[in-house]
């Protein structure tokens, strides 16, 4: 594997989570795979479960790790070409990623979306050009447009917690305050159209009307706008807010109360509660919920580590 960005860059779902479960199981079994090896994790924004599982992950495969806040403690990035560098840039990409490149064998990114400009975030622009000019295997640590460590995860945890062969999953929209990316949305749903299509799960998006996602994410799943409805006989709730991606960026008032409670719940199969987090209580998810039997949302978490781990290892397995 040279670069994990996307579902795309996995051709078997069951494998690869098969594969990761092993780590879990024998989670210092190969010690010597990354050995001489360095892993650089480079944040544009802020993070605690990605930093510190994938760190996890890569001291479990016997790595060293080197880690760098560009957003505090590097230089202010220029990403155009042909710009006149006489702002508030400092470095270019171009050289910013080719250096990095030179210390580290593996690169993580994460940058988060303008929210403004939709064109340059759904383009990848700024991940696409650090893969293009650092030279090393990249993994997304989450991007303008997905966040594929936290959709293996939820993938691995819905294969670990379902008591169903093909389990009914709902993404379930969710309040919030600020306008937050479609990236966690966007790459679970893609991921679990993926699932869906490989025999997997069966799999609904419930939002209200206005936050329609990217069509290019959401092929197969069955899409509502009706919250109690789609959570009829459901297995797991997979809990996230998003803002609009039609208006890009805008967060309309939603008359409905779409916060999952223990009454929703009442409406499932008994249904398990996810959330990537950060979650704010009392306003995404009922604290009844996080504080419950249901919620999953610390072993999701917890396995954030064997998703890293497993992607690394086939990157490193790629560099012998
Ligand atoms: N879920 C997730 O990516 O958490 P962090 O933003 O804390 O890394």
């Amino acid at each position: 594997m040279k670069k994990f960005f996307s579902v795309a860059d996995v051709d078997d779902l069951s494998i690869l989570v098969k594969d990761a479960l092993a780590l879990k199981a024998s989670p210092y079994a190969l010690r010597d795979l990354g050995k001489n090896k360095t892993l650089g994790l480079v944040f544009l924004n802020p993070s605690l479960r990605t930093r510190l599982s994938t760190q996890k992950a890569a001291m479990n495969l016997g790595m060293d790790v080197m880690v760098i806040n560009m957003d505090k403690d590097g230089w202010a990035l220029e990403t155009q070409d042909g710009v006149v560098m006489n702002g508030t840039t400092v470095e270019h990409i171009r050289e910013a990623a080719a250096v990095m490149g030179e210390y580290c064998d593996i690169l993580g990114l994460r940058s988060f979306p303008s929210l403004k400009d939709k064109e340059a975030d759904y383009t990848e622009d700024l991940f696409n050009k650090f893969v293009k000019f650092c030279a090393v295997p990249v993994v997304s640590l989450e991007s303008a447009t997905r966040h594929p460590l936290q959709s293996l995860t939820d993938l691995i945890t819905i294969s670990e917690h379902k008591n169903v062969e093909k389990p009914k999953v709902v993404l379930a929209w969710a309040p919030h305050v600020k306008a937050l990316p479609q990236a966690v949305p966007n790459s679970f749903s893609e991921w679990m159209c993926k699932a869906q299509e490989q025999g997997l799960v069966d799999f609904t998006i419930a939002h209200p009307m206005g936050y329609e996602l990217s069509e290019e994410f959401t092929k197969g799943a069955k899409i509502s706008d009706n919250l109690e409805e789609s959570l009829q006989e459901a297995d797991f709730v997979y809990v996230k807010n998003w803002s609009s991606f039609a208006e890009y960026g805008e967060v309309y008032p939603v008359a409905q109360n779409w916060m999952m409670d223990n009454e929703k719940l009442k409406l499932t199969n008994n249904a398990k509660v996810m959330h990537c987090l950060p979650v704010r209580r009392d306003l995404e998810l009922s604290s009844e919920i996080l504080d419950g039997p249901n919620s999953l949302v610390i072993k999701e978490a917890s396995n954030r580590v064997w998703a890293a781990q497993v992607v690394l290892k086939r990157m490193l397995e790629k560099l012998k």
